[in-house]
């Protein structure tokens, strides 16, 4: 039903005219190929044979004795070796598959060799053969693939700028769309709440970005019962308690924190805002607050441990991969960089089915590839499945102490059960009562249910570890609500990044901001003046709800 409506709410032609890559984010594996092991990522649906190209590839380019092209290298006129410019007229010359350049950021490349082995398949990039590919490669690319990729040899030289066509627009519905929203959104001090920014991210960035971002798993229960089991609970609020000072600030694993929340790891933060996660990392040192970096992240972790102010604590959330070195790379990579904690996320073994995100990208297989079999499993989860680990258990846990000293942070946790057995392992500080923001399994329960059942079943549990929760907080009531039932901080995901969309860096301080003001203005109503004084007792659980407020998310649905 919701997919009957949704998608006639979008015209045909919208469908069919805009641009959408087959798969909506890059697979895990390009993040971490920030790693100083040279890492060639598996073709999608690899054959035997593909699976020895690419294992050639890793050999060979680790020797540095990459596949040469054949192709001559431009010398300068005066018969020095000083590469000259490249006039774009004789890249364009080379646009046949046995004769393939590019320009990519002012660069000029030979794939001719590449095509065979290109991940993303021989097509699209025969599309481009001649022509500047700049703004398709920056918008499905990880930066550092050309230099970890390609070979010297394959490096042409750099193009006259002035010999470059006018670009011309080829503007899509969506992008007009985008443009025409981006020009009449509303200023950023008219931002009351987290609800107004969202609405604002949903009109301004791209359809592709937007439903990776929003996707949930399956029918969404999951996604709209984070929201709808937050109604439940109600305050008992204290009165005369001179609220006139009000301390919200803690300490998360001894890291200080002005509130008690966090921004969550949430992948692909380029997707809204050209400087990414920098963006948040920012925000987050001028508010107070943690930041745990995505394996999915747009940036590389240099640019962003490069965005941190001196001293600003970072976390770094971690997916295994199958090659348990290349996982153990990245750890010793993430304590030379200064990170503080690590967040191993448990709850996504397979990706979730994400409905939103999938029909986009089979609109798109149709276009590029009319008599392709149906792929049942979708790109992206066939392609993390061969790279991460399907068979992570605890023993991985054992694994992870003994590979870091940092203080370890399961996050995924979706039963009272599991919280038990993670606070048993004494490298773990904290779990993270988390369903991924209902993008994982769907009927997996509400967060604050789970934490509810843990603070009433199992007290004793907060005095162990400390405990976190994300999944629907949107609001500084859902926050104090998680405090009382004993959140030492809650995370929130989609709201940094569509608060990043919306306005970039200042967007997501904004967001921090009115987390602030209403963080404090519920602890005065209810008679708090510092964090320590958030009690259970402070909570009653209704089974009776009240309808949700017209403009909340899981209203819509
Ligand atoms: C078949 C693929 C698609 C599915 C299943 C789908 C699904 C949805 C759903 C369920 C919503 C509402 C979610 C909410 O309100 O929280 C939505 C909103 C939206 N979709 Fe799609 N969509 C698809 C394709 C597209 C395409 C191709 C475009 C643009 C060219 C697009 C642009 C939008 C926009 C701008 C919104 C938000 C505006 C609004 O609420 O009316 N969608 N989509
Ligand atoms: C004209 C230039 C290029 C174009 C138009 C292009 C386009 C694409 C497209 C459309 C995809 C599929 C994305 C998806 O399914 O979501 C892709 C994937 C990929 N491309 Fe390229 N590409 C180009 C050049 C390159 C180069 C030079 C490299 C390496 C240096 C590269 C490495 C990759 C990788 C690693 C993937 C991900 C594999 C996967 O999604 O399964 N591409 N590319
Ligand atoms: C677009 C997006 C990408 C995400 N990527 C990751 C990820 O790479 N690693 C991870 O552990 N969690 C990831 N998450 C889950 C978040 O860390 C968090 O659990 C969730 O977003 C919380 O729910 P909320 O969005 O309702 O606040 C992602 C969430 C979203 C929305």
């Amino acid at each position: 039903m919701a997919f009957l409506r949704s998608t006639a709410r979008h015209s045909t032609r919208a469908l069919r005219s805009s641009f959408t890559p087959r798969k909506n984010i890059l697979p895990r594996f390009v993040a971490l190929s920030t790693t100083t092991t040279p890492i060639t990522p598996p073709p999608r649906r690899p054959t035997a044979a593909q699976n020895a190209v690419a294992l050639s590839l890793v050999v060979v380019a680790a020797l540095g004795l990459f596949l040469t092209s054949g192709s001559p290298t431009v010398f300068a006129d005066d018969g020095t070796n000083h590469a000259k410019l490249i006039p774009f007229q004789e890249v364009s010359r080379h646009n046949k598959k046995d004769d393939l350049w590019v320009v990519i950021r002012g660069e000029v490349y030979n794939l001719t060799d590449f095509i065979a082995i290109h991940p993303g398949g021989a097509k699209v990039i025969i599309q481009h053969a001649g022509k500047d590919a700049t703004k398709i490669f920056e918008s499905i690319h990880a930066k550092g693939l050309l230099e970890s990729m390609l070979g010297p040899s394959q490096h042409i030289g750099t193009v006259d700028p002035a010999t470059m066509p006018k670009l011309e627009p080829e503007l899509t519905d969506d992008d007009i769309r985008m443009l025409i929203n981006n020009k009449n959104k509303p200023p950023l001090g008219a931002m009351i709440n987290l609800r107004d920014i969202e609405e604002v991210a949903k009109k301004v960035m791209s359809m592709k970005a937007w439903h990776y971002y929003r996707s949930d798993a399956e029918d969404g229960y999951t996604y709209r019962n984070n929201f709808a089991a937050l109604t439940h609970y109600f305050f008992r609020p204290r009165i005369l308690r001179e609220v006139g000072q009000v301390d919200t600030s803690t300490f998360i694993l001894g890291m200080p924190s002005s509130l008690p929340i966090f921004a969550g790891p949430a992948a692909m933060a380029g997707l809204g805002h050209p400087d990414g996660e920098k963006n948040i990392v920012r925000s987050a040192a001028n508010g107070g607050i943690l930041y745990g970096i995505s394996s999915n992240a747009s940036c590389s972790l240099e640019e962003i441990a490069g965005a941190r102010q001196p001293d600003q604590p970072l976390i770094f959330q971690l997916y295994i991969a199958k090659d348990r070195k290349v996982s153990a790379d990245v750890l010793k990579k993430v304590e030379c960089l200064g990170f503080k904690a690590i967040m191993f996320t448990v709850d996504a073994p397979v990706l979730g089915r994400r409905e939103f995100d999938m029909r986009t990208r089979i609109v798109a297989d149709d276009d590029e590839q009319e008599n392709a079999p149906p792929n049942s499993k979708g790109g992206v989860s066939a392609t993390i499945d061969g790279y991460f680990d399907v068979d992570i258990g605890w023993k991985d846990v054992e694994w992870l102490q003994r590979q870091t000293k940092l203080p370890i942070i399961i996050k995924g946790i979706q039963t009272v059960e599991d919280c038990l057995l993670a606070a048993e392992y004494p490298g773990v500080k904290g779990i993270l009562i988390s369903n991924h923001g209902g993008r994982q399994a769907d009927y997996a329960p509400a967060s604050i249910d789970v934490l509810y059942e843990l603070r009433q079943t199992h007290p004793e549990v907060f005095d162990k570890v400390e405990v976190y929760v994300d999944g629907g907080f949107r609001r500084g009531t859902d926050i104090v609500k998680a405090v009382c039932l004993g959140a030492k901080a809650v995370g929130l995901g989609r709201s940094f990044l569509y608060a990043n969309a919306a306005y970039g860096e200042r967007g997501v301080s904004k967001t921090i901001e009115i987390l602030r003001e209403e963080i404090v203005n519920c602890m005065q109503q209810i008679g708090l003046t510092s964090l320590s004084q958030a009690r259970p007792e402070m909570i009653k659980y209704m089974e009776r709800t009240v309808e949700p407020p017209k403009t909340s998310d899981y209203a819509q649905e």
